[in-house]
């Protein structure tokens, strides 16, 4: 990267579209795609095929694992921590036949801040998850979920709290 004004890395084989902020130390790993509008902290970890959608605000120190969309209408506080392969979605009763395409049509979720999301669990649109919360992977989270919560099974089901490293408290 020759360019000194940028102080984040991304692979050459990611895209990333105009329009779009990074913060420092932020690193962008193979085969990923950041779209227009999108904001992106610092120290954050983009694994490989990463897709940032349009306008996603993403905050410092945010872990994002291998093979994840993150799709407009989703926001990501700090230290936020998604594992490989989670989902998100933005459309709640999707059919190809009627299509909601555009900012108005995507339901939020917000996940905040130093909440964890397991691998492969699935968030079904227009939820929070609380901070430092857990969702256990394989989740799949269709109601808000309270901070410190443990969330696990399909659909997603609080089992217990957790503390700030994620341990459970009995
Ligand atoms: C299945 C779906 C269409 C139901 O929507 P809905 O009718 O508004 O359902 P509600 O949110 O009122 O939930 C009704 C019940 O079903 C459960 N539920 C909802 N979605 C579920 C899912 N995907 N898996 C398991 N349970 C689910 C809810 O927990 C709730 O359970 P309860 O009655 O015990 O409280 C929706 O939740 C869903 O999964 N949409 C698909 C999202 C998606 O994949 N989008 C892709 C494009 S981005």
């Amino acid at each position: 990267m020759s360019d000194k004004s940028i102080n984040y890395f991304c692979h050459n084989s990611s895209y990333i579209d105009e329009n779009v902020t990074i913060g420092k130390d932020t690193k962008i790993w193979h085969f990923s795609h950041i779209q227009s509008g999108a904001i992106i902290g610092r120290q954050c970890s983009l694994g490989q095929n990463v897709n940032i959608g349009n306008n996603v605000k993403i905050g410092n120190n945010v872990k994002i694992q291998n093979n994840i969309s993150v799709y407009e209408g989703v926001e990501l506080e700090d230290y936020v921590f998604c594992g490989p392969s989670m989902v998100f979605t933005n459309i709640k009763i999707p059919r190809s036949e009627f299509p909601q395409r555009g900012t108005e049509y995507y339901a939020k979720t917000l996940v905040k801040k130093s909440a964890s999301i397991g691998a492969n669990a699935t968030i079904v649109c227009g939820v929070t998850i609380g901070e430092y919360a857990m969702i256990g992977s394989g989740a799949v989270v269709t109601k808000d979920v309270p901070p410190f919560s443990l969330v696990v099974g399909n659909p997603g089901k609080i089992i217990g709290k957790v503390d700030k490293k994620g341990n459970r408290i009995k």
